[in-house]
């Protein structure tokens, strides 16, 4: 989700957050998470280290939260910061998270303030990390990245891409709009779980999904395609449910123009032939998969190399051919014993029967475990009820028999319904 098409805020009270900075060059790239936090309508504490100032200052943090700015546990010690901040916080995000922050992170040091303040934190906790490439793949961060990861902390993965100097590969730091977006999600998780940090709220921890989203586009000729009308908001929004509550998450992205969710692998693909083997080379070692692409269910028998000119001549009909039926084939094979498989069912609705029974009768078909039954038609006004809104109303059809209604509202929330399925159905 864009942040300029839907500026997301803070539901219910104000939120306290604590913006832990280390050093960094992406400490810069904080100002703009900490407008951001600020503009959403939350109260902001920014407790940089020590190193991080040497890239931003103390009165670029004051100004911008309008809050102090101290990085030792010596500074207002009346006052018992190290202690109070930590305890006060609804979230810590710390962004940029340092290979050396995150190793005292999980030894459990506490020799500044930041470190004091994880230390006492019994909120939820995010961990944007940026380092070169080399220290983030080194067993050191690694095995540190696990063990926060194992005691509740979200951690989202690097992008990948330009880094300091020359280098290029993962260890940049996801955009912040889109760390602000998780940040966001986790409060929402953090506020149905009553606060606490830990098992409840990084509840898919551990747990490896693939999501495939957007819809695929079948070439005629270099110009022209056949594509359709999704715009992957509710793959996204899976992708974003599913990060926030801990999930290593592999998104299969067809034609999609929103931004990368922050931690999450994305795969871009364009055909239905595409999206299959990108989907099947994921799928091999997932806990999840979950189909809410539009996938294509025809391509032209025969597309052009060469652009189609106009001629006088009446057009040839448009000959197709069947595409790979990429869930109906994975139900099939499950590549991984256990494996829980989500489909979506785009349906109208017509002579044959109601939305719902062109479901249930889908369900039989694909052999899935869960499919989320979508009505696709106009509303009212003549706009799509599910295509190219942030909301999306639902009936998830188990294949034991369960019918689970979602009422309108944010795509989020329909994710958040269907991981819970998800997970019941895999302990
Ligand atoms: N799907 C798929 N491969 C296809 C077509 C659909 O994997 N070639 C998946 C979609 O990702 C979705 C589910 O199957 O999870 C149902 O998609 P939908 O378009 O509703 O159903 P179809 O199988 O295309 O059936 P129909 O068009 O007849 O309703």
């Amino acid at each position: 989700m864009t942040a300029d098409a839907n500026r997301e805020q803070f539901s219910g009270a104000r939120p306290r957050v604590v913006l832990g900075v280390s050093g960094g060059i992406a400490a810069y790239k904080a100002c703009e998470l900490l407008r951001r936090f600020t503009e959403g309508g939350a109260s902001v504490r920014v407790v940089p280290t020590e190193s991080a100032l040497k890239f931003v200052g103390a009165a670029t943090w004051a100004a911008l939260s309008g809050n102090p700015v101290s990085t030792s546990v010596f500074d207002d010690v009346h006052e018992v910061p190290h202690v109070r901040i930590g305890q006060q916080a609804d979230l810590v995000v710390v962004a940029p998270a340092t290979a050396d922050l995150l190793a005292k992170a999980a030894a459990g040091l506490a020799d500044d303030l930041l470190t004091g303040t994880l230390l006492t934190a019994r909120c939820p906790v995010l961990f944007a990390p940026a380092m070169h490439t080399e220290m983030w793949e080194h067993p050191a961060t690694v095995e540190n990245v696990a063990t926060l990861r194992r005691r509740g902390a979200i951690v989202l993965d690097p992008a990948s891409g330009r880094l300091t100097g020359a280098d290029t590969g993962p260890g940049r730091l996801p955009e912040p709009e889109q760390i602000y977006l998780a940040a966001l999600r986790l409060l929402e998780r953090s506020a149905l779980a009553g606060g606490e940090a830990g098992g409840e709220v990084a509840d898919l921890a551990g747990r490896r999904v693939v999501i495939s989203a957007g819809g695929t586009r079948e070439p005629l000729d270099p110009v022209r395609f056949l594509g359709n009308r999704s715009t992957g908001l509710q793959g996204y929004a899976l992708a974003e449910t599913a990060l926030a509550r801990g999930a290593e998450v592999v998104l299969v992205s067809a034609n999609v123009e929103l931004p990368d969710p922050a931690g999450a692998k994305v795969v871009r693909v364009g055909t239905a032939e595409d999206l299959r083997d990108a989907v099947f080379e994921a799928a091999a070692d997932a806990d999840v998969v979950v189909m809410a692409a539009a996938v294509a269910d025809f391509r032209p028998a025969r597309p052009m190399d060469a652009k189609i000119k106009k001629s006088d001549a009446d057009p040839e009909p448009l000959a197709l051919v069947r595409n790979p039926d990429v869930l109906a084939a994975l139900c099939a094979d499950r590549p991984r014993a256990g494996q829980v498989i989500v489909g979506f069912a785009a349906e109208t609705g017509d002579a044959a029967g109601s939305v719902l029974d062109h479901g249930r009768a889908k369900l039989v078909r694909k052999q899935c475990d869960l499919l989320v039954v979508n009505d696709v038609g106009a509303d009212a006004d003549g706009r799509s009820k599910a295509f190219g809104s942030p909301d999306n109303a639902a009936v998830i059809l188990g294949a034991d028999g369960t019918e689970t209604p979602v009422q309108r509202g944010p795509k989020t929330a329909l994710s958040d319904v269907i991981w819970d399925l998800a997970l019941a159905r895999l302990t």
